[in-house]
């Protein structure tokens, strides 16, 4: 493979926000190179979310990388928030005026994204080693333009850049890149994290089940028509080799329990235990790098927001990179920091207010259960309440 040395838009990253914003920029006729530590096959088959707002089922549908999706992928119109044994549906069609959202995994959407993007000739290297960034201080002192430096197949390239984006996750370089003393972190760590399994058994509902339990949060979730895909809460550290399968079922019967309704079994097919944390990085840019996705922020999993987020902030700064090189003008791009940010937190106040009204906290305060119960009432009970959940769980309109 003939290695790139020089190109618009560097991106760090190959998960969905890195293969988003360069499927982006390639509509805008914006040259980019995506830069990845891990093998295109990694990248493929990590088990992650989900569950795709509505928002990002038409962008991905009006960008020509819609079509499986739109096969393979299971449609929703509402989710079930189950507690005292008992269902309540949240219609999401009634209460947001026809909008759902689509089951379908984010390993998929990569797939989709880097075969959309192999086939346009568009430029994703797997398997590189040692990325750094540099040369993106914005500052008038800086002539030089902006570089990714990095080893692949042995072999030490820099490939120059006008713009780079940090798509490469929590742990990435991107962000630890930016001088400390510029960014400010805001974080909350739960305590407890959600053991998850994948299981050859066809799920037991429709939709969705979120369930409040004395011994904890469980979620029901799927693949497909054959794939369940189930949640329970657990330790943060919890050591999955204490959770046979046998244990799992049992943990899962109990808290999902409800009159007249069965949980089917299957082979586990994989199991791991995710933490859980809320986390920002404000802000989202420094000179000419982007974060976006989870380098600039994680939410925790209960708001099935991740990936969603994620393209919302290269859409953001997609539009910003076009307007940039249609006219020269640097105001959207200047900005993307604060129109992204803006959904960030209300996306963070989401996921934060599912994850506190499902979970038991440490300590058992019966005060603070009881409140919980009187949430899940009040939300399942009033019309302005589900809607407010329901408008956030289909996905907030854009804010340019
Ligand atoms: C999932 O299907 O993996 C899933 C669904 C909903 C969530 C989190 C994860 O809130």
């Amino acid at each position: 493979m003939l290695i790139p040395s020089r190109t618009q838009v560097g991106i760090v990253g190959a998960g969905p926000a890195g293969l988003m914003l360069s499927h982006l920029l390639h509509l805008q006729g914006i040259e980019s190179v995506v830069i990845e530590n891990r093998s295109r096959q990694y990248v493929e088959e990590r088990v992650r979310a989900g569950v795709l707002e509505h928002g990002t089922v038409s962008l991905l549908t009006e960008t020509g990388v819609g079509e499986r999706m739109k096969r393979e992928g299971m449609v929703h119109h509402g989710i079930e928030l189950r507690f005292h044994e008992r269902g309540h549906r949240i219609d999401f069609e009634d209460l947001t005026g026809g909008k759902g959202i689509t089951i379908y995994s984010q390993h998929e959407v990569v797939k989709d994204l880097t075969n959309a993007r192999l086939a346009a000739g568009g430029q994703v290297l797997f398997e590189v080693e040692k990325v750094s960034v540099h040369d993106f201080d914005d500052s008038q002192a800086t002539r030089s333009k902006p570089k990714i430096r990095y080893r692949k197949d042995a072999q030490n390239c820099e490939l120059t850049c006008d713009f780079l984006a940090g798509c490469d996750g929590f742990h990435g370089i991107c962000r630890p890149s930016i001088p400390a003393a510029v960014l400010v972190e805001y974080e909350r760590i739960y305590p407890f994290g959600w053991l998850g399994i994948l299981a050859e058994a066809p799920p037991s509902s429709d939709e969705l089940i979120y369930t409040y339990h004395d011994r904890g949060f469980a979620l029901l979730s799927m693949r497909s028509e054959k794939i369940s895909r189930l949640y329970l809460q657990c330790q943060p550290e919890e050591d999955i080799d204490l959770w046979p399968d046998e244990r799992i079922w049992q943990e899962l019967n109990t808290r999902l329990a409800s009159e007249g309704w069965h949980l089917t079994h299957g082979p586990i097919l994989q199991k791991g235990v995710t933490g859980m944390r809320s986390f920002v990085v404000e802000p989202m840019q420094y000179g000419r790098m982007f974060l976006a996705g989870d380098s600039a922020h994680i939410v925790p999993p209960t708001g099935a927001k991740g990936l969603n987020l994620a393209v919302a902030d290269v859409r953001v700064l997609a539009r910003g990179l076009a307007d940039f090189y249609a006219t020269g003008r640097r105001e959207l791009l200047d900005a993307y920091s604060q129109t992204c940010l803006r959904r960030v937190w209300k996306v963070q106040r989401f996921s934060w207010w599912m994850t506190s009204m499902l979970h038991r906290f440490p300590g058992d305060n019966p005060f603070d259960n009881r409140r919980q119960l009187a949430e899940l009432d009040y939300v399942t009970s009033s019309r302005a309440a589900s809607q407010s959940l329901a408008e956030n769980y289909v996905g907030l309109p854009m804010e340019w």
